[in-house]
């Protein structure tokens, strides 16, 4: 029998606990990376609840939000009014302001999201699909402002930031159900 072939057989017949315990060594002791620091993971944290805590800095209304939607969303979205079937199946995201009363609508933002700062929070994250996160929060806090404005929700002369977005009633909110019960007060975390 060659050497290799006898030192494949024995490293097959090594206990397995053995070899798990020499690669966890090696893992201590690996010097790929850095640890992150608390900067590090501040500047990755960027998510915002659906109570508005985190939502950034900035500003932003409706009318710079049209603009900027056509420039840079409008290549896969249809504006309101228009029906081009393959951006509609990409996502439709107006047309359907409430849904109340109307069993199986369409669901776009104004007929199914529950909160309007989780809208900010999904397009920040998400959009546009080929460079998310590529706007300032100003253009977010706009292209907001602008989805919510033409899913009837706020009025055109909105403006929208961290204080006022979070107070935006979406027609959808009482449309969930939780899927976990309150946790009872002496559970409840203390901010
Ligand atoms: C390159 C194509 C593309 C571009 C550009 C794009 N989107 Fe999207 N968008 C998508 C796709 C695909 C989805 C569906 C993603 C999914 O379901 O996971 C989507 C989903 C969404 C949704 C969620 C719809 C819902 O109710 O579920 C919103 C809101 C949205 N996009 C907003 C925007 C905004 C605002 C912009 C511009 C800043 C933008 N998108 C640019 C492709 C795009």
């Amino acid at each position: 029998m060659s050497m290799r072939k006898t030192l494949i057989i024995a490293s097959l017949l090594l206990p397995t606990q053995h070899l798990l315990f020499s690669q966890l060594a090696n893992a201590q002791q690996s010097r790929f990376g850095e640890p992150a620091t608390q900067k590090d993971i501040d500047k990755s944290f960027w998510s915002v609840f659906p109570d508005g805590e985190f939502l950034p800095e900035g500003e932003g209304n409706v009318a710079t939000g049209r603009v900027l939607f056509k420039e840079q969303c409008n290549i896969c979205h249809n504006m309101p009014g228009e029906s081009d079937p393959v951006k509609d199946d990409i996502g439709k995201l107006f047309g359907v302001t409430d849904k109340k009363g109307k069993p199986n609508v369409e669901q776009t933002i104004g007929s199914y999201w529950p909160y309007s700062s989780t809208v900010f929070n999904y397009i920040r994250r998400a959009m546009p699909l080929l460079a998310p996160m590529s706007l300032t929060n100003s253009d977010y806090y706009s292209l907001t402002a602008y989805l919510l404005h033409e899913n009837g929700v706020i009025p055109e002369d909105a403006v929208m930031n961290k204080d006022t977005l979070p107070k935006v009633e979406m027609p959808n909110k009482d449309g969930f159900i939780m899927a976990y019960p309150k946790v009872p007060e002496q559970y409840e975390v203390k901010r």
